[in-house]
């Protein structure tokens, strides 16, 4: 039995930092692990001009610990009013790195996103021109169509005509929870990824509601069935450079989660890398862990593969029930729970 494991430093290719007090609790956590991070938008007002992202991303460095080497990577969030000069001009001059794509109301701090994405069309070609890799929450918002069923719904309605309409733009669909999608990226081809969260690769839907409504399991788009999740599972491990590793990690304040309509989110930064080895051990697979974890993301980005190296040792650890202080205490991704797996600082 593999008991420890080296592998390239690997990154994080989805990650919600927050702002302010937030954001010095949380992002020692993911610079712990990761060398690189691709730093979600939706801050309140969200993250569109190249002056907003310079000012962000210096407000991330500020939090990261002495001695911790961590490079955030930062993403443009897109609206209806969206300006491709500014967006071309950031990914020239090396801030962006992404855009991101929310429907207008698909989840939190979404209501600036995109009301209909055949009107971005400049900005999708200005995308596909000079290489920049859009990412896509990718859930349709119709209030018709049951919370369950809202990706298998994007992939049919918006995605499989956005990939046919633009053949050459580098997408990204983000936090995977179905066979649908799976099936999608796998059948599509090399300019289409996608990434997968470790709530995803342990949960399906039970976890909701596993004895009473679990509302530190909610997190958009919500788990699905187990057939989903099996599928998900499968993608990861194996193999495939277009599947890799993004946590999703979303804080909320504890009374924001456990509340009468609670926010959507999972603290999953605390112990990431331990919670996808554990995938990976489960499925006989830690062969192919490197690779989603630390190749196949600077790969599809066109980014270097770091070179440092992390090791992972089989170990039992007891996962906190919180972490932090008062105001900022959050309820980590396995708190109360014990993973098999351990970074050796
Ligand atoms: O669960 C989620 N939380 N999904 C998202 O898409 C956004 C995120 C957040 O910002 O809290
Ligand atoms: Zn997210």
């Amino acid at each position: 039995m593999t008991e420890r494991l080296t592998i390239r430093r690997p990154d994080d290719w989805h990650v919600h930092l927050r702002d302010g007090a937030m954001l010095h609790a949380v992002v020692p956590h993911t610079a712990r692990q990761f060398a690189r991070a691709i730093v979600m938008p939706n801050l309140a007002p969200p993250i569109t001009r190249i002056a907003d992202a310079e000012a962000y991303r210096a407000r991330i460095l500020a939090a990261v610990p002495e001695g911790m080497d961590f490079t955030p990577l930062m993403t443009c969030y897109l609206t209806d009013a969206a300006d491709p000069q500014e967006i071309e001009r950031g990914f020239a001059q090396g801030v962006w790195a992404a855009c991101k794509l929310y429907p207008a109301h698909a989840t939190t701090n979404s209501s600036h996103g995109v009301t209909d994405i055949r009107a971005l069309r400049t900005v999708l070609e200005t995308l596909q021109r000079i290489g920049m890799p859009l990412l896509i929450h990718g859930e349709v918002t119709d209030r018709e169509i049951d919370i369950f069923d809202r990706e298998a719904v994007f992939v049919e309605r918006t995605l499989a005509p956005l990939v046919r309409d633009f053949p050459a733009l580098k997408i990204v669909f983000e936090h995977i929870t179905t066979a649908e999608a799976v099936d999608f990226v796998t059948a599509s081809g090399p300019m289409v990824a996608a990434t997968i969260t470790p709530q995803h690769l342990h949960l399906n839907r039970n976890a909701l509601f596993d004895g009473g409504l679990r509302p530190h399991a909610y997190c958009l788009p919500v788990v699905k069935r187990e057939r989903h999740r099996l599928a998900v599972r499968a993608a990861a491990v194996s193999g495939s450079p277009a599947f890799f590793l993004g946590t999703d990690s979303a804080p909320h304040e504890i009374d924001r989660k456990e509340a009468a309509c609670g926010c959507a989110g999972i603290f999953n930064a605390p112990y990431a890398i331990e919670s996808y080895a554990a995938v990976f051990d489960e499925e006989s697979a830690l062969d192919k862990f490197a690779g989603f974890a630390s190749e196949h993301g600077p790969r599809f980005y066109g980014l270097p593969l770091n070179t440092e190296t992390v090791t992972l040792e089989r170990a039992g650890q007891r996962v906190p029930d919180r972490i932090g202080e008062g105001a900022l205490a959050l309820v980590p991704f396995h708190g109360g729970e014990t993973i098999g797996w351990r970074l050796v600082d």
